[in-house]
């Protein structure tokens, strides 16, 4: 363990061949298989410093709330084995910055320590911000080392929300020329983050890697319900409000390939013929959603009483 609840956890490859390359900001899926349960596929962003190839290396939370990912990989014990799929890197570091501010929230802190190795090892001008509950949930000490006496680390321990906020606000204040900043945590701390950065900071420098859509964008009771039509077969499907057009094309007998079920890995992108799309993914670009001929159907529902599918 790292903390009292986030388990670090080095992961070998059985045929011994070195990891392919990683970049920092780069996440792998876990295929989960329990005994007479449905398989789950999570992500978990990697932690390795540059150069380290002989294991993957995951800091993962134990979740109250877990929806048995964090609970199955807290049970796992030495010489088990772990199923792994493709890496994939949704959360790069942007090659044009001159400068990087790095925000991590509690277990966010996992892709921000990739960077952050990752940048003290070439000199470049980064600052980590990172907020826990409490000093004693500062994950990963020795990894942080370098930037720590670098002077570059800067744990904000025990702040509520206007606290945290405020501080948002003035790291937000003195963007240096060419800085990028780069966001991981909670889904209320990153939609904080975007708030204080909005108007501040030109939309494409501020990077979030998000393992779950938006709190203010997840599907509610409230939402209204719409039909989609699936353009190969003719076929039309009701959705009801507070269920997913992935949900409701299963219950109709049509299963549409997904992995993280969030709205942030793209797996499930489909293409639309007809309707508009009422986005609430982490995936699509701005140009794509306003383009309105893509959607994510595991998180995304639509704004027209029907939405053809080309599918
Ligand atoms: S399954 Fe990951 S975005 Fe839909």
């Amino acid at each position: 363990m790292t903390t009292e609840d986030v388990a670090g956890l080095e992961l070998v490859p059985a045929d011994g061949l070195p990891l392919p390359a990683l970049e920092p900001g780069a996440h792998v899926e876990f295929f989960i298989d329990r005994p007479g349960q449905p398989p789950l596929v999570r992500q978990y962003s990697v932690c390795n410093a540059p150069g380290e190839s002989d294991a993957f290396v995951f800091g993962v939370k134990r979740e109250p709330q877990s929806r048995g990912g964090s609970h199955w990989i807290h049970s796992l014990s030495p010489g088990d084995k772990v199923r792994l799929g493709a890496v994939r890197n949704l959360f790069p570091l942007s090659a044009d910055a001159k400068s990087h501010v790095l925000l991590a929230g509690g277990i966010g802190i996992t892709p921000v320590l990739a960077m952050a190795q990752h940048l003290a090892s070439i000199a470049a001008d980064y600052q980590v911000h990172y907020f826990v509950r409490g000093p004693e949930h500062v994950a990963f000490r020795e990894r942080l080392a370098a930037s720590s006496s670098l002077g570059r680390l800067h744990v904000h321990a025990g702040l509520d929300g206007p606290q945290v906020r405020a501080l948002l606000g003035e790291i937000f204040a003195r963007p240096k020329p060419g800085a990028h900043a780069y966001c991981c945590g909670p889904g209320v701390f990153m939609d904080t983050v975007a708030a204080v950065a909005a108007g501040e900071w030109p939309e494409e420098r501020v990077h979030f890697e998000r393992f779950q859509a938006p709190v203010a964008q997840q599907t509610t009771a409230s939402d209204t319900a719409f039909d989609v039509i699936l353009h190969k077969s003719g076929r039309r499907c009701h959705v009801e409000a507070g269920q997913s057009i992935v949900q409701a094309l299963a219950a109709a007998g049509c299963d549409l390939m997904t992995s993280c079920e969030q709205g942030v890995c793209g797996t499930c992108l489909s293409n639309v013929l007809e309707g508009t799309p009422d986005h609430r993914d982490a995936y699509l670009s701005k140009s794509e959603r306003e383009g309105g001929r893509l959607i994510l159907p595991c998180v995304s529902r639509s704004k027209t009483a029907t939405l053809v599918l080309d599918l």
